[in-house]
């Protein structure tokens, strides 16, 4: 009579909450699906990159990193999704997991970077060096340092003299490039009205002084304009941090709930 009531309780009722399962389930399967996405466009652009200049400036390929995050996400989102379906604890567990060293990796890196923003300074200034360095022989890096340029009205990184890092722009006697002395034209501050787009206006600049430049270049490096961005956007660049890090904690969370629902359940019936 008593083993009878049991399995009846035991059909209609379920540690189990059925919405936090299937909502884990399907914002598992939503970054999953975006995981594989991003494979692919890693995959896409190692492809389509014919020269490796790009890799050698970034001591690691940008498309590798791509890939790596992207088959990193696609696991750990399986995990997810398969293990709230199938209601597994084992995957379920690797899933808060994994993700929990994902989060506590993504926190200390932030840190790290907020403590050490000198040694941050200096290796964003050693990205740009090189970008500068390979201006010329890569179109991917060239579009990157003029849209840095143009949307930050800085040039180089410490300032416009940073330019002669470049063989092309080098400003040392005797070079034999036409370009000596120069700086890319989307260092130039626009004028206004302007007809005929003057594309040489950045020639010989790096021969003047501040206030010569300031006529015709924007005179100030990108470094502190960078700097002075961050300092201004604190608010945009936590409300990244915390879009970034909230799927994340949702994540842990939810399976961390459903874990203890699925043991409850289990013990239950034993
Ligand atoms: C540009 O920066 C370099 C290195 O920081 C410095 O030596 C040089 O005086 C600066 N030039 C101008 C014109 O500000
Ligand atoms: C410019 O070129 C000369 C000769 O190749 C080189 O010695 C110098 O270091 C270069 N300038 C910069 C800033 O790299």
């Amino acid at each position: 009579m008593d083993r009878k009531l049991n399995l009846n309780r035991a059909e209609t009722f379920s540690f189990i909450n059925p919405w936090i399962r299937y909502f884990l389930f399907f914002f598992s399967f939503l970054f999953w699906v975006f995981s594989l996405l991003i494979v692919a466009i890693g995959v896409y652009a190692k492809v389509q990159k014919a020269t490796d200049t790009v890799r050698d400036t970034f001591l690691i390929d940008p498309a590798v990193i791509l890939i790596v995050v992207g088959v990193v996400m696609f696991f750990i989102t399986f995990c997810g999704c398969i293990g709230a379906l199938r209601e597994n604890i084992h995957l379920l567990k690797t899933f808060s997991f994994s993700l929990t060293l994902v989060f506590l990796t993504q926190l200390a890196i932030a840190v790290l970077g907020f403590f050490y923003s000198d040694q941050t300074r200096d290796a964003l200034g050693k990205f740009v060096n090189k970008a500068i360095v390979h201006y010329r022989d890569d179109l991917d890096l060239q579009n990157l340092m003029d849209y840095i340029q143009r949307e930050f009205k800085c040039c180089g990184w410490n300032n416009y003299t940073d330019w002669s890092w470049n063989l092309y722009f080098n400003c040392t006697q005797g070079n034999p490039s036409s370009e000596r002395c120069a700086v890319p034209y989307s260092c130039c501050t626009p004028v206004p009205g302007e007809v005929v787009i003057n594309t040489k206006c950045g020639f010989g600049v790096q021969t003047q002084n501040y206030l010569e430049a300031t006529k015709s270049i924007y005179p100030v490096g990108c470094a502190d304009r960078a700097v002075r961005w961050i300092e201004s956007h604190l608010l945009l660049v936590g409300a990244l941090a915390l879009g970034l890090s909230l799927p994340q904690i949702a994540g842990i969370v939810l399976s961390q709930i459903l874990i203890s629902q699925i043991q409850d359940e289990i013990s239950s019936v034993l």
